[in-house]
């Protein structure tokens, strides 16, 4: 099967998408392990599944819904990815990352995207929201980068610069309301992994030495595909798990401690995610009038 889209693939996305909506969705929102219930905010909501949408893949875990929620939330019109696509999941980089480029087609400007992580910094918490300011791309760094394959100029540049990735006014914005809600926000680096296994004791000591903050297993490639499409990226990391560096200790991550954290973060998520969308809006309709 060919996984590098064609614009004209791309499009026929958002065409579809589009001509099953009432709404123009304006921002993306792409909600991470746990954290679909958020969709159920949304208000006029317009639903789509993957499979009917051209060329979309269909996610297959749990925990992931699989659907697009189309609608209101907090006064922006938002297209929300109820589950992603995973390297993991056995998809090319391409398909891991077509929503963003669909979303572009669509004329999304912003796109928020949210996961579950493991926290490495040693001041992190299960609970714990991150702002991701920067991010180590292995998977990118050895050669499964969703830019590989032939460039498409209508999207972005051969050799785009990434130190711009996550975008200074909404990780700003994020700050602001987290602060008005009491709520003190981490931010750091997030180190993108395939998976599916969680990292050794040994993965995760190498990756504290080179910087990371959280790791996880998605976001990176979607981050980068959007902001080579010239979309603002926010993503925000919910700290589901504190990463373990110790061979024998008497723990271990698992999925089902990812989700359980994840029920406990989805309200400050949620609170947090609608004071964002809702400066947004007001912001958008000051620039309308
Ligand atoms: N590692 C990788 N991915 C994750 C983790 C983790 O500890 N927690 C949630 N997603």
């Amino acid at each position: 099967m060919n996984t590098e889209f064609t614009l004209t693939q791309y499009d026929e996305a958002a065409h579809y998408i589009l001509n099953h909506t009432r709404h123009r969705p304006a921002i993306g929102l792409v909600l991470g392990s746990g954290l679909s219930s958020l969709a159920d905010q949304i208000e006029d909501a317009d639903t789509i599944d993957y499979g009917a949408i051209p060329h979309f893949p269909v996610s297959t875990v749990p925990g992931h819904t699989g659907r697009l929620v189309i609608g209101r939330l907090a006064g922006a019109v938002v297209c929300a990815m109820q589950g992603r696509f995973h390297y993991y999941e056995g998809y090319a980089m391409q398909q891991v990352t077509l929503p963003m480029r669909v979303m572009q087609r669509m004329g999304v400007g912003q796109v928020i995207l949210t996961n579950a992580a493991g926290g490495l910094n040693p001041d992190f918490h299960v609970g714990d929201i991150m702002v991701i300011e920067d991010a180590i791309n292995f998977l990118g760094m050895a050669g499964a980068n969703p830019l590989r394959g032939p460039n498409l100029d209508e999207f972005g540049p051969r050799f785009p610069a990434v130190n711009r990735t996550f975008t200074k006014s909404l990780r700003e914005l994020a700050r602001k309301v987290a602060a008005a809600q009491g709520l003190t926000l981490q931010h750091g680096v997030y180190a993108s992994l395939s998976g599916p296994n969680f990292e050794s004791p040994a993965e995760i000591r190498m990756l504290r030495v080179l910087g990371a903050d959280a790791v996880g297993m998605s976001t990176v490639p979607e981050a980068l595909v959007a902001h080579h499409a010239g979309l603002q990226v926010l993503a925000l990391s919910t700290i589901t798990n504190v990463a373990i560096a110790e061979v024998d200790a008497a723990n271990e991550p698992t999925h089902d401690e990812v989700i359980d954290a994840g029920k406990v973060i989805v309200p400050r998520l949620t609170a947090l995610l609608i004071g964002i969308l809702g400066e947004l809006a007001m912001h958008d309709k000051g620039n309308a009038s």
